[in-house]
């Protein structure tokens, strides 16, 4: 007699990409639904958080975390449900937060542990992996704790419109910020900034002089500086910098599909001339303060104080599609990709 073992599909890399991720760079395969063994939990995969750190992940050169293998399944995190559980921390029909990757179905043990996300929390899934997840936890300590954000300053946030962004331009806003000033690629994502997010002025970078409008909406100087795009971005807000100002190197999109080495900034004299501090980090530099951080976003968003975006696609071969999206700017709000919409919060 012969059993059949139930099979789950996996995006993996195929090969390294060269510039933006294409047809060839992932496949989609079929593999085994992975038994869950003693001190495991199997989880079925609902949503995948598609973040522009994955492409930097695609490349075999150094960084925060190893490259993804050849062959393997493509590092992503998302939400899950536990479909069955031989471990103390997961129940069945738990909701899991975690790197799941980009597959159907994934184990949670104490080498890559999930999180539970706690029943009751008023808010939707999607909600949760934005507000709640990489991106909102990014701009919450990039802000406060690398920024040291402070009433009164004069704060400009590039990738504005995005997922970090906009709650990087929110937080600064509700904290006392004197003026909050954005950068976004083009009209529609400039409306988004003032009007959903409530900033004070959005810069479309691709039709406007960054430097001069700059000048213009920051007269005095930008006190801090958020950071998500790097380049030419970068140096023109190096050059809006005032005296001691902050800038936080959060990401740098403008360079995670480079084919070559990225010379730095031509202008960081600046720094010395204007004494900045320039300052990056990881996310996962506070994970041991996510809670604290996750209570006062959930608050924030339940009160109706913190407005979010998520740009939903469904099914798990747009991952590849989604992700490239992101270099382009298609997305509107938080990258998310449906797996299985049946996984959600109650
Ligand atoms: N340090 C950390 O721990 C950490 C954690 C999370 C995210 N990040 C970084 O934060 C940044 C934003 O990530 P996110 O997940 O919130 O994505 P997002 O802002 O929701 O989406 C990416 C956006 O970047 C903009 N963009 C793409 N290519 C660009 C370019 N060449 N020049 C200028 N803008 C460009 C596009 O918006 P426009 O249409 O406005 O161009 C696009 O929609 C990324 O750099 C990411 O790596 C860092």
């Amino acid at each position: 007699m012969s059993t059949v073992t139930p099979r789950q599909r996996q995006i993996v890399l195929r090969e390294r990409p060269t510039g933006v991720i294409g047809p060839s760079t992932t496949e989609v395969v079929e593999g085994p639904i992975p038994t869950c063994g003693e001190s495991q939990a199997l989880v079925r995969v609902g949503l995948l958080s598609i973040d522009p750190t994955i492409r930097t992940w695609m490349d075999d050169a150094p960084g925060y975390l190893p490259p993804i293998g050849l062959g393997r399944v493509v590092r992503s995190m998302g939400a899950g449900v536990v479909v069955e559980s031989r471990h103390a921390d997961y129940r069945v029909g738990d909701v899991v937060t975690g790197v799941t990757g980009w597959q159907e179905y994934a184990i949670a043990d104490d080498r890559h542990p999930f999180t539970v996300v706690p029943p009751g929390l008023g808010l939707d899934l999607p909600t949760v992996l934005n507000v709640l997840g990489t991106t909102g936890l990014t701009a919450y300590f990039g802000l406060r704790d690398v920024g040291r954000f402070t009433a009164g300053d004069v704060v400009l946030v590039s990738g504005a419109a995005g997922a970090t962004g906009s709650v990087v331009g929110q937080l600064a806003r509700a904290g006392g910020a004197s003026r909050v000033i954005g950068v976004a690629g083009g009209p529609e994502k400039c409306a988004l900034a003032i009007e959903e997010f409530g900033y004070d002025a959005c810069i479309d970078y691709r039709r406007d002089d960054v430097r001069r409008a700059l000048g213009s909406f920051a007269p005095n100087g930008v006190d801090l500086f958020f950071d998500n795009v790097g380049g030419a971005m970068l140096e023109s807000g190096l050059d809006a910098m005032a005296r001691h100002g902050r800038v936080v190197l959060c990401g740098a999109i403008d360079q995670y599909n480079a084919t070559s080495p990225v010379p730095g900034p031509r202008n960081l004299t600046l720094a010395i001339f204007r004494r900045l501090t320039l300052r990056g980090f990881i996310v996962f530099d506070f994970a041991d303060r996510y809670a604290e951080a996750q209570i006062e976003l959930a608050g924030l968003v339940r009160a109706g104080d913190l407005r979010h975006r998520e740009d939903l696609t469904p099914g798990l071969d747009a991952a590849p599609g989604v992700l490239a999206g992101l270099f382009r700017g298609e997305n509107r709000g938080k990258a998310l990709v449906v797996v299985d919409p049946d996984v959600t919060l109650d």
